[in-house]
């Protein structure tokens, strides 16, 4: 098997802990994030007992500079091939609010949209330079939803999908694939704070598996389950108030 350099976001829980486990093998070095020390590291101990070169570094993804210098350093020591920033944050407007938050707002926004753009931009220009590489962004299916209940989570991860699309097509010309993923339920501790019903639910190391069989054909779009393929076709089929008014009542 040809050596790969993997960095996951988002790496100490859910979908990017079963990603990086689904990754770790002999040959495979595994650049670990997340914020949380404890639960990184027993990631990091179940990717090494894999076999994998592993260096994790918990730190706060909503700190910009710190994430381009250890990008930028991480690149440098050896070149990353696939860089998957999978990190993100939930929330729902408590009922009694009309919005969310300013502060969860504020970081939101930095961890599910500026902190990916951010780093896709920065790895972009190093891949482009060797005309190879991977490019991978969490979204979620509720970026093709206006969701009364969670207008920022929406909202960033719509943002992030368009800027995915649009780096596809400057990228693809360079050899640098971009992909999106747009995940349904997934039985993480981020769904699991919903409190309503989860509908297709995944585990994590289901939708680990179907990512990273579906990533290695460098698509631009994965969204699973692929339930979610055919709500999502036919919600945008829907006149866009009859949407609003299904989703203002579900
Ligand atoms: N689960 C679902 O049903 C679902 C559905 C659609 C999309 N997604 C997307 O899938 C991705 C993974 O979510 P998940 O379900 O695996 O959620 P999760 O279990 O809550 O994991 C979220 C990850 O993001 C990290 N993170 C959050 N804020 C951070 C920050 N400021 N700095 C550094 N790391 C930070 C967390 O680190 P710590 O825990 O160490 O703080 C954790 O590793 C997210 O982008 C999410 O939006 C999930």
């Amino acid at each position: 098997m040809p050596e790969t350099k993997i960095l996951i976001t988002g790496a100490s829980s859910g979908i990017g802990a079963a990603l990086a486990r689904s990754y770790a093998r002999p040959g495979a070095t595994l650049v670990l994030w997340g914020r949380d020390a404890p639960r990184l590291e027993a990631v990091a101990v179940e990717c090494r007992r894999r076999g994998a070169a592993v260096m994790a570094d918990p730190f706060d993804l909503r700190d910009m500079a710190a994430m381009a210098q250890r990008l930028a350093k991480c690149d440098a020591e050896g070149a990353i091939d696939l860089a998957i920033f999978c990190a993100g944050l939930g929330g729902i407007v408590p009922p009694d609010q009309f919005a969310q938050a300013p502060q969860l707002a504020q970081a939101m926004a930095e961890v599910n949209f500026t902190s990916p753009v951010v780093g896709a931009g920065i790895m972009s220009g190093a891949m482009a330079g060797r005309g190879r590489g991977q490019i991978v962004l969490v979204g979620s299916i509720a970026e093709s939803f206006p969701l009364p209940m969670s207008p920022v989570y929406a909202g960033s991860k719509a943002g992030l999908a368009m800027f995915a699309e649009a780096l596809a097509g400057r990228m693809t010309p360079h050899g640098v694939a971009v992909t999106l993923v747009s995940p349904g339920y997934i039985d993480t501790p981020m769904s699991q704070q919903l409190n309503k019903p989860r509908p297709f639910l995944l585990s994590a190391d289901r939708a680990a598996e179907i990512i990273k069989r579906k990533l290695a054909r460098r698509p631009l779009r994965i969204v699973l389950p692929w339930q979610f393929i055919w709500i999502r076709a036919l919600a945008m089929l829907l006149p866009r108030p009859l949407l609003r008014r299904i989703l203002r009542s579900a």
